[in-house]
C-alpha cells in the first residue's frame, strides 16, 4: 500500500504515519518541511508549499490513496486535487468536528446539518475554521466522488500533541492543589487518541471506504481529565469554579454550555470502521510523559501559577 501524506510531519501527521509504517505501507510525506524533528528515515520526503502553490515536487508518482492533513481552505485541496488527478486511488480528507452548525443536541452523526462553506478567508479564526473545511469537504466529495473519505476528528491529543491545550490542564493537574476552572466540573469533553486517529485513517485507506467519519473519543468531562491527572502524577486537587470572564479569552478547552452537545457526538461509524478507543487515563498518562521527556516547555494558554493564585484570593 502506497500512501502520500500531506503534512505527514504534523501532530497528526505522525500518528498516521506511526501505525502505516506499522502495517507495511510506504509512506511519503509532502510539506515545507519545517514542523517537528526528522521523519523515519524510510518516509520519502517531499518538500513544497500549498499557500504559495508550490507543488512541483508531486508532479510525478503514484499512490493507493493521499491523506490530505494540511488542507485549511478550498484553494488548497482544489490546487493539490489538480496536480494529483487519477494518481492517486482514494482522497482522505483530514476536516473537523468543526463543520458541523453549533448548539447541536448530544448524539448526533455524521449526518447532522454542517455550516455554509466559506471558500476563502485572509485568517482562520474559530470562525472561520469550520466553514472554511466546508468549502474543502464540498470539493473533494464533487471531485472524487466514491473515492473520496471524509475524516471529522474532535480535539486530538497524546503523546506529540504539540498544542498548549491539553497539556495546559494536564500538567495543571498534575501540580496538584487549588485549581481555578471557569466552568462546570461536569463540562463534557471527547478527546481523541491520536493513535486510534491514526488506525481509523489507515484502516479507511486500507479497506477503501468511503464517506464521512466522526473521529471521537471517549466521553470524560474536564473534571476527569483534570483529577485524573493529579492522580497519575500522585497529587489531589480541589477544583474551584470561578466565573468565565475572570480568565483570559479562548481559555483552553472552555465551552458555552450551549455548545456542550458537540462533546457528545456518536462515534459508532468509525467505531465500526475498525476506530479502537484508548481509555483517557492511558492517553493523558502517555502525553505527560513524553511532555516530561521534552522538558514541558512554556505553553501559550492559561494561567500562570502566580495569576491563579491571585485569582483564587491567595496572592
Ligand atoms: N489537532 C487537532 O486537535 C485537530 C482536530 C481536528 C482536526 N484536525 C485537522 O488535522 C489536520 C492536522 O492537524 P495537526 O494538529 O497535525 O496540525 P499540525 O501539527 O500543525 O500539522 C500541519 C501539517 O501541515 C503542514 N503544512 C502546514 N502549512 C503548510 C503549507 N503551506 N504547505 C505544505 N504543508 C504545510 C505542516 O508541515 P510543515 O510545517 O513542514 O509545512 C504539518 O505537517 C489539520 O487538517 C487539522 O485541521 C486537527
Amino acid at each position: 500500500m502506497r500512501i502520500l501524506m500531506l503534512g505527514g510531519n504534523g501532530f497528526v501527521g505522525r500518528a498516521v504515519i506511526a501505525d502505516a509504517l506499522r502495517h507495511g505501507a510506504e509512506v511519503a510525506s509532502f510539506s515545507r518541511g519545517r514542523s517537528g524533528t526528522d521523519l523515519p528515515p524510510e518516509i520519502t520526503q517531499l518538500i513544497g508549499d500549498r499557500d504559495t502553490g508550490d507543488y512541483a515536487a508531486l508532479r510525478t508518482g503514484e499512490w493507493d490513496a493521499v491523506v490530505d492533513l494540511s488542507g485549511y481552505q478550498s484553494k488548497h485541496v482544489d490546487e493539490a486535487m489538480d496536480v494529483l488527478g487519477d494518481r492517486v486511488g482514494r482522497y482522505v480528507f483530514i476536516s473537523s468536528h468543526a463543520v458541523y452548525v453549533r448548539d447541536l443536541p448530544p448524539g448526533t452523526d455524521e449526518n447532522a446539518p454542517r455550516r455554509e462553506p466559506l471558500r476563502a478567508a485572509d485568517v482562520l479564526t474559530n470562525e472561520t475554521y469550520g466553514p472554511c473545511k466546508v468549502a474543502c469537504e464540498d470539493d473533494v466529495l464533487q471531485r472524487y466522488g466514491d473515492r473520496a473519505t471524509i475524516v471529522r476528528p474532535g480535539r486530538v491529543t497524546g503523546p506529540g500533541d504539540t498544542a498548549s491545550t491539553v497539556p495546559y490542564w494536564v500538567r495543571r493537574g498534575a501540580r496538584g492543589g487549588r485549581v481555578a476552572l471557569p466552568t462546570k466540573p461536569k463540562q463534557p469533553l471527547q478527546l481523541t487518541d491520536s493513535r486510534d486517529l491514526g488506525r481509523l485513517v489507515v484502516q479507511l485507506v486500507t479497506d477503501d471506504r468511503s464517506g464521512a467519519f466522526n473521529a471521537v473519543g471517549p466521553f470524560s468531562t474536564i473534571a476527569e481529565l483534570i483529577e485524573t491527572s493529579a492522580d497519575l502524577a500522585g497529587t489531589t486537587v480541589e477544583l474551584v469554579q470561578v466565573p468565565p470572564d475572570a480568565v483570559p479569552p479562548l481559555f483552553p478547552l472552555m465551552e458555552p454550555e450551549a455548545e456542550w452537545g458537540e462533546r457528545r457526538r456518536d462515534p459508532a461509524k468509525a467505531r465500526a470502521a475498525g476506530m479502537p478507543v484508548t481509555p483517557l487515563r492511558r492517553t493523558i498518562a502517555d502525553l505527560m510523559a513524553w511532555d516530561r521527556d521534552r522538558g514541558e516547555p512554556p505553553l501559550s494558554v492559561g494561567l500562570s501559577p502566580e495569576d491563579e493564585r491571585r485569582l483564587l484570593g491567595k496572592g
